[in-house]
């Protein structure tokens, strides 16, 4: 069974991927206590280090954890916030250096490959000079690396779009080149597919059957904009003006995902930590008067609906956002198998 060590592992997206493809993660670390409440209580099998990766400590315990076994893929999905478009600390942000810090695991394992994924910001001019940190180091402990490469969830069986930067570091050109070559896509799957088998509810009630599946309370106001707003893909350009958003008067083109509806036939919009707050995005319901319930959320980031999520809404709703959806990491495995191989020959 290939093996792999999950670092930054948040709720687990990326192990449950690699798990459901049947490979044995090790190792994982995160230091925030609520998204490792979560990781162990679905993946008890891996040693988890809850710990600051920027500490020495932290690097030795992983270590330990793996106990000299060795180690084909070293996942490193960092804290994409400091890359985001949306981060007002831009090129200025103390987060960006936590992708090079977590090549210090790289040196110590010595991995056969080192995986990344983030968000787009990564690749574009203002953190060139975080990627080349990254290049530098990966090449001194003797890996070739790809190119940052742009890829879509939505592509990968994930009924989400949700554009990502991602990175391979193999010990050999032709493994990488293996990886880059081999087309993983599959058809895409629809809002529709992933939840409209759930029950309906209407704002502020909850199904008696399945924990996650509870509707936000809205006000009775916000209840009313949602019934003037199309089924399917509808947007806040239709409310009549007496119910038009004060914010927004005037301001067609700003925010205009807010209060927006998800298409039936279409993925669903990037999920982030508001992923079921309508003020926050395109998350509402396609036709129910309501935003996503956080069963919905997670169908929408593929996890399986055995998942066990700890802490309270805003906390599960920060976790889902946060993750990297576990059938996208399923559907990379062939690739990685691959070029496993090929740095082999
Ligand atoms: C993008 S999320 C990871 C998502 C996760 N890989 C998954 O598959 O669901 C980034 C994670 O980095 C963790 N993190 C941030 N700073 C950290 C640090 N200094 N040490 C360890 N983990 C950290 C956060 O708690 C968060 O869970």
């Amino acid at each position: 069974m290939p093996t792999a060590v999950d670092i930054f592992c948040g709720s687990g997206g990326v192990t449950q991927g690699l798990r459901s493809a049947r490979w044995r993660v090790l190792a994982a670390c995160d230091n925030d206590p609520v998204a490792t409440a979560t990781y162990r209580a679905n993946h008890p099998r891996t040693k988890l280090v809850d710990g600051d990766i920027r500490l020495d400590d932290t690097i030795d315990r992983i270590a330990s954890a793996v106990r000299g076994r060795a180690v084909d893929l070293l996942v490193i999905c960092a804290p994409c916030q400091p890359f985001s478009s949306q981060n007002r600390h831009r090129g200025d942000d103390e987060r960006e250096q936590l992708i090079v810090r977590a090549l210090a695991v790289a040196e110590r394992l010595k991995p056969a490959m080192v995986f990344f994924e983030n968000v787009p910001g990564l690749a574009t001019p203002t953190y060139a000079s975080i990627v080349a940190q990254v290049r530098t180091k990966l090449d001194e402990l003797g890996y070739v690396v790809s190119d940052p490469l742009l890829r879509d969830a939505a592509d990968f069986g994930v009924p989400q779009r949700r554009r990502r930067c991602i990175m391979l570091a193999a010990r050999t050109r032709d493994a990488v080149d293996t990886f880059v070559s081999l087309d993983m896509t599959m058809p895409r799957k629809t809002v529709f597919r992933a939840i409209a088998d759930l029950e309906r509810l209407e704002s502020g009630q909850a199904s008696a059957e399945d924990a996650l599946h509870r509707a936000r309370t809205h006000q009775s106001i916000a209840v009313e904009r949602l019934r003037h707003i199309p089924a399917d893909g509808g947007s806040r350009s239709s409310l009549p003006a007496h119910l038009e958003l004060r914010c927004h008067v005037g301001k067609p083109r700003s925010f205009s995902d807010v209060y927006g509806r998800m298409a039936w036939q279409d993925v669903a919009p990037t999920l982030t930590t508001g992923c079921t707050d309508i003020t926050r995005g395109r998350f509402a319901h396609p036709e129910q008067h309501r935003a996503i319930t956080l069963r919905e959320a997670a169908r929408l980031q593929s996890f399986p609906n055995d998942y066990e999520f700890r802490g309270n809404d805003s906390d599960i709703a920060r976790q889902i956002g946060n993750a990297v959806p576990p059938e996208m990491i399923k559907a990379f495995v062939p690739a990685f198998r691959a070029a496993l191989k090929a740095s082999q020959r």
